[in-house]
């Protein structure tokens, strides 16, 4: 079954980047010159999904003005012959992309987020994009694979729940959830267990989940059974754990880099190691670098 939809959680509070997020989103904070939400959209565009579900709260809607159209800029833009600066407004919400937008009135985690988008997912597997953690695939900047891309090939050969998984060091686990897989070694092994943010010595390995999901609709239940979770919110770690055994929950090493930017030290790795992959910031970005010793 094809994966036509994606899910956008963009309702959290983003207190790790205050006071920049007291008034703006953290998903639209740019990288270079792009919010970290259109990364993500991108990412789920270029894996063939046109319908994309924003789950978002109060002081969200700039978010939805970036997906929008802008007259006056439009206007201006054209009457002043600016065709290539144009170009790129348009570009942000192809015509053929479907922006559909949910509140969730209450910041309670990450699972009553997804939850609220399940209306309007129905019936059909989905994907999950968290545009705080921004992914590189190896080989996307010479027209490579996305991460969602690689995921839905993942998905298409061998279907059920595909978390995106990492190696992280041990002592890092509790920032994560943590999967407990066997045939460790494979691109895309089954899961026997997960865990939210397990301190080092209960983490059952060191592989933790990414920001990017492919979910079945029977998530939703799932989640809603389950009790408040770790930091007392309502977790998709949990709910996804409770389907192990019910349904085939896969992690897949994804090929690629990821990048934290819902935390400074990740915002400021991506932000130079995307200026250093851009041929017109790259020479005058590296001379800088290079004074700094
Ligand atoms: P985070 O754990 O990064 O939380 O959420 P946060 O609130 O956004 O950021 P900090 O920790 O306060 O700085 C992971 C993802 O889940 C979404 C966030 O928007 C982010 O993409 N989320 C989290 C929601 O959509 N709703 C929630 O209630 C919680």
């Amino acid at each position: 079954m094809q994966i036509k939809k994606a899910v956008f959680p963009v309702g959290g509070m983003g207190t790790r980047f205050l006071p920049a997020t007291k008034a703006i989103p953290k998903e639209m904070l740019p990288v270079v010159d792009k919010p970290l939400i259109q990364y993500a959209v991108e990412e789920a565009y270029a894996a063939g999904i046109r319908e994309m579900i924003f789950v978002t709260g109060r002081h969200k809607r700039a978010i939805e003005d970036h997906f929008d159209t802008a007259y006056e800029l439009e206007a201006e833009l054209a009457a002043a012959n600016k065709n290539e600066l144009l170009d790129l407004v348009n570009s942000i919400k192809p015509e053929d992309m479907n922006c559909i937008y949910v509140r969730q009135p209450k910041a309670l985690g990450l699972g009553h987020a997804v939850m609220c988008a399940e209306s309007l997912v129905g019936d059909d597997p989905f994907a999950v994009l968290l545009a705080d953690d921004l992914m590189l695939g190896a080989e996307q900047t010479k027209g490579g694979p996305t991460v969602l891309q690689q995921m839905v090939q993942a998905y298409e050969s061998q279907p059920g729940i595909v978390l995106a998984v990492q190696d992280v060091p041990k002592e890092d686990t509790k920032r994560y959830g943590v999967v407990d897989v066997r045939g460790a070694d494979a691109r895309q092994a089954e899961v026997f267990g997960m865990v939210e943010k397990p301190s080092p010595e209960k983490a059952p390995s060191t592989l933790a989940v990414a920001g990017r999901y492919i979910l079945t609709p029977s998530v939703f239940q799932s989640v809603r059974e389950q009790p408040r979770g770790a930091g007392g919110e309502i977790q998709l770690t949990d709910g996804i754990a409770a389907l192990i055994g019910k349904e085939k929950v896969y992690a897949f090493r994804y090929d690629g880099k990821r990048y934290d930017c819902g935390s400074k030290e990740g915002f400021l790795q991506a932000t130079v190691d995307l200026a250093l992959a851009n041929p017109e910031l790259s020479t005058a970005l590296r001379a800088h670098l290079a004074t700094l010793g």
